[in-house]
């Protein structure tokens, strides 16, 4: 595995487990198999209505709580400073644990910035680790800047070989701030398995076409949080470090940039 060092030293694997959809005993038991897997960053948030599953996993695995990075988010319902400052406190009893490894701005909401700053009181009072945002496009990134007093650790955003926001990560990544990216297979809106250019690369390394997807990502510099609950898959989409992949690769791959996003959300 390998580890982005974030603004205040904090280090982040560059592989996690998404947890999207994931709910319940299903839940648990992904997570639990995640880590067994060798996953230390779980991925979770107020929204997916799993903090307790996740907890529970975390809380019951047999891997120190110390190796582990959770990730949640806060989202609309807490759309101010003290409804956020309240929902911190929440989700760390939800999950049943004394810290959240790194908590994020879930989306541009009207108030995000107030939600930011009560995500930054948060972390001066050792609740949480580290602070960031998600799904912030240049313009609420740039205006994030001029109020916040800690510039965001994070900013997790929709990437993947047809959008993966290269230009953009190399500009966070400017100004501290490590990008990570959701939905790196595409969240099934397209057939990247049967991606011929992903294809004909992952079969010079004896690789598969979703572990190049990922693959491109990471030495982009770019965090993944693939999600799925085979156990098999698990297995594959953590298992990126031991293949490079070749400046001529890369420059193919970044040819199947769209230059648009999938999802919309961005528009
Ligand atoms: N911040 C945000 O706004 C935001 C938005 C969306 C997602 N996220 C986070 O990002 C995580 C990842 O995104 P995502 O879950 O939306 O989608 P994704 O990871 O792009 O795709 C998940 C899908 O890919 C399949 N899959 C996974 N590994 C595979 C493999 N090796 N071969 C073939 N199929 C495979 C899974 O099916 P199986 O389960 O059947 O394997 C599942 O249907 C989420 O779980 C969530 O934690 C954040």
């Amino acid at each position: 595995m390998e580890f982005k060092t974030l603004s205040n030293g904090v280090k982040m694997p560059m592989t996690g487990f998404g947890t999207w959809d994931l709910r319940g005993r299903e839940c648990v038991s992904c997570v639990q198999k995640a880590i067994a897997c060798g996953y230390r960053l779980i991925d979770t948030a107020i929204m997916y209505d799993n903090e307790e599953a996740v907890g529970r996993a975390v809380r019951t695995c047999s891997t120190d709580r110390g190796e582990l990075f959770v990730t949640t988010k806060v989202n609309g319902p807490y759309n101010s400073y003290d409804k956020t400052a309240k929902a911190v406190d929440a989700s760390l009893v939800r999950m049943g644990l004394d810290y959240i490894d790194f908590i994020l701005v879930h989306e541009p909401y009207s108030n995000f910035r107030e939600m930011y700053r009560a995500l930054e009181d948060a972390y001066r009072e050792g609740k949480v680790r580290a602070v960031g945002v998600s799904n912030l496009v240049r313009r609420n990134y740039d205006s994030l800047l001029k109020t916040c007093k800690i510039v965001p650790m994070v900013n997790q955003v929709e990437s993947h070989v047809y959008y993966p926001q290269t230009g953009y990560q190399k500009y966070l990544a400017s100004k501290g701030t490590v990008m990570e990216s959701w939905a790196p297979f595409t969240e099934g809106r397209r057939r990247i398995f049967e991606e011929p250019v992903l294809k004909e690369i992952a079969s010079a390394h004896g690789v598969t076409a979703g572990q190049t997807a990922l693959r491109y990502l990471v030495q982009n510099g770019i965090v993944v949080i693939p999600r799925t609950s085979r156990e098999e898959r698990m297995k594959e989409n953590i298992d990126l470090y031991s293949f490079v992949l070749s400046k001529e690769e890369m420059d193919k791959i970044a040819s199947l940039d769209e230059g648009r996003s999938l999802f919309g959300w961005y528009d």
